[in-house]
This record gives C-alpha cells, sequence and structure tokens, in this order.
C-alpha cells in the first residue's frame, strides 16, 4: 500500500493531494469495496462520529452515496434539505454552519454554486469539510472515484490517453479530473470547442483538440461531460444539435474507438446531447460502475478524515 502525505484535515480540492495520496485513498477504496460485497455490508469504523450533507445545489449521486458511505462505516448521519431550511428565511451559510455544529457534527459534506464555499466553511468550524462540488471550481470526490473506475479496468492511468470532450468551461469534475488524471501518469486531450474551454488552460499539462473525429480512434478513455446548460448565461454553441454533430459520442464515433476503451459520464447525462441513448449501452460504457465505485471511495475518504488511521487496515486484511 502506498503512503501519502495528505494531512487529512479536510479534503476540499484536488490540488492538494500528491500522487501517492490519490493512490493511498484508491488503495483503501479496494477494501472498502470489499466491505460493500459482504452480505452486511457494514462495519463499526465510524461509530459515534456524526456526518451532515449540506447541499445547497441539486445532487442525486454524490449526496445519496455519501450517505450510504457513512451509514456503511456506521456513522450517525444528518441530511439537510436546504428547499425546506431556515436558509429561505435568509439564514447565512456561516450562521447554518454554526447552528448545525452546536448539535455536535464531526464533518461536513457540502455542495454550493460558488466556488470557495468549502473552503470558506473550513476557516468556521472544527469540523472535517469535505468538497462535494464547488461552482465551476472542483468535485475532488468524483475524481477519485473516476480515477479508482479506471483504475479497476487498466490497472494503471500510467500512459493512458484519456479525452475529456465537452463543456470544460463549466465543469469542475473535468477541473478535478484533469488534475487527478495527470496526477496518475495520464496523457490529457481536451476536446471541445473554443467557447466551452475556460480563458486559460494553465497550469494544466493537457492537449487541446477542437476535433473528437480527430482524437477518437487513439483515446482509451473517452469522458464526456455533461452540458450544463444550467451554467450558461451565452449561447456557446450554435446549437444542441449542432454541438451533437461535432462533440457527441454518436454511435458511428463510438464505432471508431478502439475496442477496449472505457466510456465515461460523471452523470447526469443528457442522451441525445454528449452521447446518443444506444451508445449507453455498449459494453465499454462504465457509467453505473463509477456510481458504485461512488460509494467505496466516498467510504475511503470518510474513513480517512475520520477514522481510526490507515494503521487500522492491516495490509491484505479485512476491516471489522
Ligand atoms: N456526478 C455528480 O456529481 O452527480 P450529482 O449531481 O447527481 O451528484
Amino acid at each position: 500500500m502506498t503512503t501519502g502525505t495528505w494531512a487529512r484535515r479536510h479534503l476540499l480540492s484536488m490540488a492538494e493531494l500528491t500522487r501517492a495520496d490519490i493512490e493511498e485513498i484508491l488503495d483503501v477504496t479496494d477494501t472498502m469495496v470489499e466491505v460493500s460485497t459482504r452480505s452486511i455490508p457494514k462495519v463499526a469504523a465510524l461509530r459515534g462520529r456524526t456526518v451532515v450533507s449540506l447541499f445547497y445545489e441539486d445532487s442525486t449521486r454524490t449526496r445519496l452515496s455519501f450517505d450510504t458511505a457513512a451509514k456503511r462505516l456506521s456513522a450517525d448521519t444528518m441530511s439537510f434539505a436546504v428547499s425546506s431550511s431556515s436558509v429561505n428565511k435568509g439564514e447565512s451559510v456561516r450562521d447554518t454552519i454554526e447552528t448545525i455544529e452546536a448539535m455536535g457534527i464531526d464533518a461536513v459534506v457540502v455542495r454550493h454554486r460558488s466556488a470557495g464555499v468549502p473552503a470558506q466553511i473550513a476557516s468556521w468550524t472544527d469540523a472535517v469539510v469535505v468538497n462535494a462540488g464547488d461552482g465551476w471550481h472542483q468535485h475532488p470526490t468524483q475524481a477519485l472515484l473516476d480515477s479508482y473506475t479506471i483504475r479497476r479496468h487498466r490497472g494503471s492511468l500510467d500512459g493512458m490517453h484519456i479525452g475529456i470532450v465537452g463543456d470544460v468551461k463549466h465543469s469542475r469534475v473535468a477541473r478535478s479530473d484533469i488534475e487527478a488524471f495527470t496526477a496518475l501518469g495520464a496523457m490529457v486531450t481536451i476536446v471541445a470547442p473554443p467557447t466551452l474551454l475556460p480563458p486559460t488552460l494553465r497550469p494544466w499539462d493537457v492537449t487541446v483538440s477542437h476535433d473528437l473525429d480527430d482524437v477518437i480512434a487513439t483515446l482509451d478513455v473517452c469522458y464526456l461531460l455533461r452540458m450544463q446548460r444550467e451554467r450558461m448565461t451565452e449561447a456557446l454553441v450554435p446549437s444542441m444539435r449542432e454541438y451533437t454533430a461535432c462533440f457527441g459520442l454518436t454511435p458511428e464515433r463510438a464505432d471508431r474507438l478502439p475496442a477496449d476503451a472505457l466510456i465515461m459520464h460523471p452523470g447526469p447525462m443528457n442522451r441525445g446531447v454528449e452521447i446518443a441513448g444506444e451508445v449507453v449501452d455498449r459494453p465499454g460504457v462504465v457509467v453505473t460502475e463509477q456510481v458504485a465505485n461512488g460509494v467505496a471511495v466516498r467510504m475511503a475518504v470518510l474513513f480517512l478524515l475520520l477514522g481510526p488511521g490507515r494503521a487500522a487496515l492491516p495490509d491484505g486484511g479485512e476491516i471489522a
């Protein structure tokens, strides 16, 4: 097992993790996958700890998988539904955190539409803070589960050619994935029209293509991003039909991928936009595996941040 140097106070961004840190989390995820396959998929590691989910933005996968992960580790959970909370009466994020903290919590899993809110919360609370997505900025556990999914299939990301296709400009998933994939030794090509690229690509070590047809036959992984229409304040593509014609994974394009290529998407998918409905059921599509691995990755993150430490996981041993 690799040993990282991660301070393990919070998880706010992929930028705070070295390659060794990422590999350590993925190694612990292997243990959590084993736990998840047991007839009773539950261990006592976080008994007596309380994890609160604070989602100011919609979520299906991330919110439910963090909740499931905490329960599988025997933590108590609190779920905060913004739509029925005192946020609607004008309560600030800081007052909300202080209110929840007064009830006794150990970790806050937070999603917010504004970049930097999880880091701000981390400066206000003694609890561990895990970023579950902040604006266009970061979604670190998505990058960890994506990296884990590729590693399960290929053993390693070293030398893999990964195409990240679509709306990079508005995508926290793209930002976190690029940092994770390149840290793990993959070559990343961003495939997007110029209007869907961020103003600068520094400091990423990536290649850019504006033509999916140019690169598709060379990809080990074709990672499709969701067109984030809710974040677009202007028309950045002529029409969705034209976007799909140039950048969508149609059956014809999927036929040109190498036979063993993986097709990935963070969800929720816009079928018929970034991926054709007929492609979704092909063997190389690992979208549901990504979701399943998300539970184990989040168990590993909560375990490392809140648990008794990696020393409690003997190499090759079982967690009880
Ligand atoms: N991938 C992802 O973050 O999905 P949710 O928005 O459903 O959590």
